[in-house]
């Protein structure tokens, strides 16, 4: 059978190899962004009392009305942020309300903007539906924005550009200065904002998150996108949302009923139950226990050579590895985990040239006694 043309476009990182390669030599996979923490009780029995009263049947495409008013609630608790429940479209993560976003607001030659370096799923998506990455540079290790790169990458085709805050893979937390500026640039040249919050809980050293909703310029003109997968830690649960406006949320609507129909219903009342009744404490723990974790490996990194950049948010530390032997990120990659058993992920998947290739990326977020044992390994590098 001859594939379609689009299925060419999607490229594969070397995440899966990577994972593949691991577990072949029974290594400790720190590739994949899979947060391996328990899912917290009232999430558990939330879902469990869900399905035991019979919600498993089809929710409406919009999600049950408890779980967006519960998400509608978070963003006034968290954030201060006025939000309807309509203005909420639950998902089948955040990966589903992207792509329901993009085929609601996009057209097949329309430019977006991406910041470098980039989650792989935010490109993939948009090449997926036609949608035409560019790429501005963000430069390690501040990873500052550079409004006159914004500004060179900006052509008459550009329509949106992605914001992901706290940032996969850079660790970066945009401060209210840079998304203001982000707003009156989007403002400016009547540009669609797509944020992707799904980090928003993990800060550290004193962070902020700012939701592009709360800034002037970009609360008018964005489709906010987060999710339970990271928070709760239930990225089989396939669970996320997207904030917009009303007739955005209602063009979404259809494209969610179309390729998901809804989000599993009893998960969504468990979701809902962990909004309902997790209290601050829950939330303050998860920076502190990563901030401890993020520290302990950027440590380990240090020790055996390497340059970490240290991330303000997010649970992923992109590293320079210049001085590991290979010719490119991939071989560097593959150096590492046959000498230390540590799998990372080749650089090169974050950026659309060769700008990665004397880096990769760990995700910290492992149980304490195996990033223990992966600090212990990754000294045994230098
Ligand atoms: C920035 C970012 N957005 C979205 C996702 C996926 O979210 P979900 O599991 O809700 O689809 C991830 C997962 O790694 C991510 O890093």
């Amino acid at each position: 059978m001859k594939l379609s043309r689009r299925s060419g476009t999607i490229e594969q990182s070397h995440i899966r190899s990577m994972t593949g390669a691991c577990n072949a030599v029974g290594g400790i996979n720190m590739a994949q962004g899979v947060c391996d923490l328990p899912v917290p009780s009232e999430v558990i029995e939330g879902a469990k009392w869900a399905m035991d009263q019979g919600i498993n049947i089809y929710t409406p495409t919009e999600g049950l009305p408890r779980l967006r008013e519960a998400i509608a609630a978070k963003m006034k608790r968290f954030y201060g942020v006025d939000v309807l429940p309509e203005q909420v479209l639950v998902s089948d993560g955040a990966t589903g309300a992207f792509y329901t976003a993009c085929l609601s607001l996009l057209e097949p030659g329309d430019e977006v903007m991406l910041f470098e370096p980039y989650y792989g799923y935010h490109r993939s998506t948009l090449t997926s539906i036609g949608a035409v990455p560019t790429f501005v540079r963000l430069e390690a290790p501040e990873w500052t924005l550079d409004m006159e790169a914004l500004q060179a990458a900006l052509t008459p085709k550009t329509r949106a550009m992605v914001i992901c805050n706290p940032a996969n893979p850079s660790g970066k937390v945009y401060t209210r200065e840079e998304l203001e500026s982000i707003g009156a640039f989007a403002e400016k040249h009547d540009l669609i904002v797509f944020s992707d919050e799904m980090y928003e809980h993990f800060l550290y050293d004193g962070a902020a998150h700012v939701p592009a909703l709360s800034v002037p310029g970009l609360k008018e003109r964005c489709v906010t996108m987060s999710g339970f997968s990271k928070v709760f830690s239930v990225t089989g649960w396939r669970l996320g949302y997207a904030i917009a406006p009303l007739h955005v949320i209602e063009a979404m609507a259809q494209f969610n009923d179309l390729i998901y129909v809804c989000a599993p219903a009893p998960l969504q009342i468990g979701a809902a139950v962990g909004l309902e009744r997790l209290g601050d404490g829950y939330y303050a723990e998860l920076s502190q226990v990563h901030q401890h974790k993020r520290d302990l490996f950027c440590a380990a990194l240090r020790d055996a050579g390497l340059s970490p950049s240290v991330p303000r948010g997010a649970y992923y530390i992109m590293t320079d590895v210049s001085g590991v032997n290979g010719s490119d990120d991939f071989e560097k990659a593959m150096a590492i985990l046959e000498k230390t058993g540590v799998a990372s992920v080749p650089g090169r998947a974050f950026y659309h040239d060769d700008a990665g290739k004397n880096m990769v990326r760990f995700c910290y977020s492992k149980p304490l006694e195996v990033l223990q044992e992966a600090a212990e390994r990754i000294r045994k590098l230098r």
